[in-house]
Order: structure tokens, then C-alpha cells, then sequence
């Protein structure tokens, strides 16, 4: 059955929730303070790149399932559920996550909460903050156990919707059944296509998702790790990930060495756990992640160890770095290895070109020493050595014949290319986690 939702907070999570949810058929009002965001929201347009999502957007403000507001009104009272997805970004100077959008975000919404409304917080948080949260909203609205639970939200950037939509499980932690039944009546059609339900306690669900992207993390350092030992040994780590991956207790996801992880939620995420873990004096347990973190910015360092090598000084030497995005199909810059790359080549030295086929936006204002081009074939020109650091299709498929570098020498920073064809077409071919041969 339709309900009536908010979904507090429009950056990457809270949009494509909002989204998601009209689409399945609630009424949706998306709240967020940033009123240049609603103003793009309202035209359709989610203000960031995400295949699909702003045809989908467009669709569900046509259906009028779908509203956005700049604060919460008469109008939230109505809803049953209020899905929180504020961000809980690093703290400045800390490896801690800054929980403080969400106590305001609770603090905004207590004046405009019914009794029997719940709560839903989606953001990922440090272990241990919903019931702080609950307390806060206890104190603000005069209610003796407001409802508030824990959803915590896997999806990823390059297939938000998809992942929203189809999610491998649900996982909800409550305090009572009436919040595990609102829930369960708003992911009815998710439940109701097989979607694995987990109900858990608050702390459980919120440690979900660390554990999660902590995994995850440390999967891609694992097989970063075996490429600096296959670099050293004369071993093919590629080759060394796809016979693992075939032990299916291993898998073969996430398997992929190069230049690292990157992005808004896994470094972040696995230095918040650390922070967490060390406050409930259990920092030993995930004392590892630190070697995780690290194996993960090394793998920026031995880019430029390879471009020193072959180049000597970087010094006036023109270096292009494909790539700014921390992945590809999605224009987010934040912790993006090939723009660590970028950064750590200038500082060196180099003259750093930097071409990406959306992101370059997000770096202009922020980098304004590295050169930005948008034309791939005139990004090229002059260059003494190529950094491929984000896997984006327009350069796995780019022929290299077309292309006119200064010196034909690039770097294949996450072993995508097809080596043959590029060293047909002159170029030498380096790549992280094993030797090839010129
Ligand atoms: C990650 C998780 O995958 C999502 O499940 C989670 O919901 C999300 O964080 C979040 O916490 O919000 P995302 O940051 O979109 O999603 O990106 P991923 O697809 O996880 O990729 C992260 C980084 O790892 C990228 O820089 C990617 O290039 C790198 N990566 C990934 C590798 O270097 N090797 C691999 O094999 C896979």
C-alpha cells in the first residue's frame, strides 16, 4: 500500500532513495536546505552523474508521487516513515566521522514528528549512534520511545537506482515491531520479490554496512598487496586474482588490482571503523585496516615511481592522467585515486594533464595547477607518458593509432587495456602488479 515518506537530505543516498521510493508508489517529499539543490531537482536534473537517474527523476515528478521542499512543514506530520540520508563525512582533523547533519536533521524534523511515525536513519554512522539519536529525539519531542530504527544502504555510485531498487538484502534494525512493520509494508514490493529481509537490533544494522565496506576495502588492498609482491617476483597478480576467484569461498569480485579504491564511503568508512573501534577500546581489532588504507595510497606512489623510472626527473616532462572520477560512470572526485595520481605527479614535477570525460567540473575550482582537457585526442598532444588511473570505456576502447603523444609510453593503471594492440601501435606498455614485457 502507498505511504506517505520524507526522505530528509538530496545528495547522492538521499535522491536516489527518494526516487526509489516514489517509484515503487509512496508520496515522496524530499527535504533539503540547499535551495539551488531543489531548484535543479525540480527541473529533473539530480545535480550529479548517475546513469539513468534523471530520467527516472523527471518520470516520478511527472507522476506527482514526487515533492521537494527546503524544510519540513505541516505536511511531514503526515508521514509515516522519515528516512534520513544526510551525509556523515571524516571529521576535519580526525579519522572520525562527523555525525553533526544528524542531529540537526533530528533536531529540524522533532517539531513535525507524530507519535507513531518512525524514524529511519540510512547514512552510515559509527556504531552506537542511533541510540544516542533516539535519545536526542526522545528529549526534543517529549515522547518516551520515539520509533527510530537503522537501514543501512548499499548501493553504489555508477548503479544507484539498480541498487536501490534490487538490493542483494535488506537490513533493518529496530526497537519494536511497529517499526519493523512499517518497514515491512514500505519495502513490500522489494520483499515481496524474494529480496533477503534481515531483521536485527540498532548497533547490528549500523555495523552492517562498516563491516561491509571494510570488507570490501580490504579485499581490493589483499590483492593490491599480492601485486607488490607479484612486482617484485615476476608474478602476474591479474592472473593471480582470477585463479583465486575461482575458489568460490574467494570469489572473484573486487578482486581487480591497479590503483586503488577511492570515492566518498570506503576510505572514509574504514577510518571512521578505526576511529569507532579505538573509542570502545578495541582498536586492535581493526588495527589491520590501517595497513589496508596504506597498502591503498601506496599503489599511488608506485605510478610515479614508474613514470621516474622511465622518464628520470618529472621536471618539464608532460604527464596525462585519463581519469579524475574515482570510478567510472560517476563524476564524483572525492578521495579519486587517478586525481591523487595527478596531484602527486605535479608535486613531483610534471606538467600534469588531466581528462576525464564528465568529471573535469569537480576539479577545476579545487585544482586550478593541473591543466583540464576535454578532448581525448588533443589531451595527447605533447605528452610524454599516460596514466590510464580510472577505467572509463571511451579508454578501454580508445584506438591507440589515433592518438599523437610526444613519447609513446603509457601506464595502465587498472589492467584494462589490450597490451598487444597498444605495443603494435608503438607504444611501450606498463601495469601495476606485473612485468610486461616491451
Ligand atoms: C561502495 C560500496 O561498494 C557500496 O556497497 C556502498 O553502499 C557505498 O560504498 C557506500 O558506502 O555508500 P562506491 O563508493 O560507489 O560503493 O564504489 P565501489 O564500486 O565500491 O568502488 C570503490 C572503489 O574501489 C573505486 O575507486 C573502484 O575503482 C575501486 N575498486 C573496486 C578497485 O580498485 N578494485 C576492485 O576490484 C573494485
Amino acid at each position: 500500500m502507498a505511504m506517505k515518506i520524507t526522505v530528509i537530505g538530496l545528495g547522492y543516498l538521499g535522491t536516489t532513495h527518494a526516487v526509489a521510493m516514489a517509484k515503487v508508489g509512496h508520496q515522496v517529499i524530499g527535504i533539503e536546505p540547499n535551495q539551488q539543490k531543489i531548484d535543479s531537482l525540480v527541473q529533473g536534473r539530480a545535480g550529479f552523474f548517475e546513469p539513468g537517474l534523471d530520467q527516472e527523476l523527471a518520470a516520478q515528478l511527472a507522476s506527482g508521487r514526487l515533492t521537494f521542499k527546503q524544510a519540513h512543514d505541516e505536511s511531514s506530520r503526515d508521514a509515516d516513515i522519515h528516512f534520513i540520508c544526510v551525509g556523515t563525512p571524516q571529521s576535519a582533523g580526525s579519522m572520525a566521522a562527523d555525525t553533526s547533519y544528524l542531529e540537526s536533521a533530528i533536531q529540524a524534523l522533532a517539531p513535525f514528528l507524530r507519535e507513531d511515525a518512525l524514524v529511519v536513519g540510512k547514512s552510515t554512522v559509527p556504531v552506537g549512534t542511533a541510540a544516542k539519536l533516539a535519545q536526542q529525539l526522545a528529549k526534543a519531542t517529549g515522547f518516551t520511545s520515539p520509533n527510530l530504527a537503522w537501514n543501512p544502504e548499499f548501493l553504489r555510485e555508477g548503479t544507484a537506482l539498480e541498487d536501490s531498487l534490487h538490493p542483494d538484502r535488506l537490513v533493518i534494525g529496530v526497537t519494536n515491531p511497529r517499526s519493523e512493520a512499517l518497514l515491512r509494508e514500505v519495502f513490500a514490493p522489494m520483499i515481496d520479490a524474494g529480496i533477503p529481509f534481515l531483521v536485527t537490533d540498532l548497533a547490528t544494522a549500523e555495523l552492517v554496512k562498516a563491516a561491509a565496506n571494510a570488507f570490501l576495502a580490504t579485499k581490493i588492498s589483499f590483492i593490491n598487496a599480492m601485486a607488490e609482491i607479484a612486482e617484485v617476483s615476476g608474478a602476474d597478480a591479474t592472473e593471480l586474482a582470477q585463479a583465486i576467484g575461482y575458489d568460490e569461498r574467494i570469489g572473484n569480485k573486487f578482486l581487480r588490482n591497479g590503483v586503488g579504491f577511492g570515492g566518498g564511503c570506503l576510505p572514509k568508512d574504514i577510518r571512521a571503523l578505526i576511529a569507532r573501534a579505538e573509542e570502545l577500546g578495541v582498536g586492535e581489532s581493526v588495527s589491520y585496516l590501517h595497513e589496508i588504507d596504506k597498502i591503498n595510497l601506496r599503489r599511488r606512489d608506485r605510478v610515479i615511481t614508474l613514470l621516474t623510472e622511465e622518464l628520470g626527473s618529472l621536471s618539464g616532462k608532460r604527464v596525462l592522467v585519463l581519469g579524475a572520477a574515482f570510478k567510472p560512470d560517476s563524476d564524483d572526485v572525492r578521495d579519486s585515486p587517478a586525481l591523487g595520481i595527478a596531484l602527486l605527479a605535479r608535486a613531483a614535477g610534471a606538467e600534469v594533464v588531466v581528462h576525464d570525460p564528465i568529471a573535469l567540473h569537480g576539479v577545476a575550482v579545487k585544482h586550478p595547477e593541473l591543466e583540464l582537457e576535454q578532448d581525448l585526442a588533443k589531451a595527447f598532444i605533447g605528452i610524454h607518458a599516460v596514466v590510464l588511473a580510472t577505467e572509463w570505456k571511451e579508454y578501454r576502447e580508445l584506438d591507440p593509432n589515433t592518438v599523437t603523444p610526444k613519447e609513446k609510453f603509457i601506464i595502465d593503471g587498472r589492467n584494462v587495456l589490450d597490451v598487444a594492440r597498444w605495443q603494435q601501435a608503438g607504444f611501450k606498455v606498463l601495469a601495476l602488479g606485473r612485468t610486461i614485457t616491451n
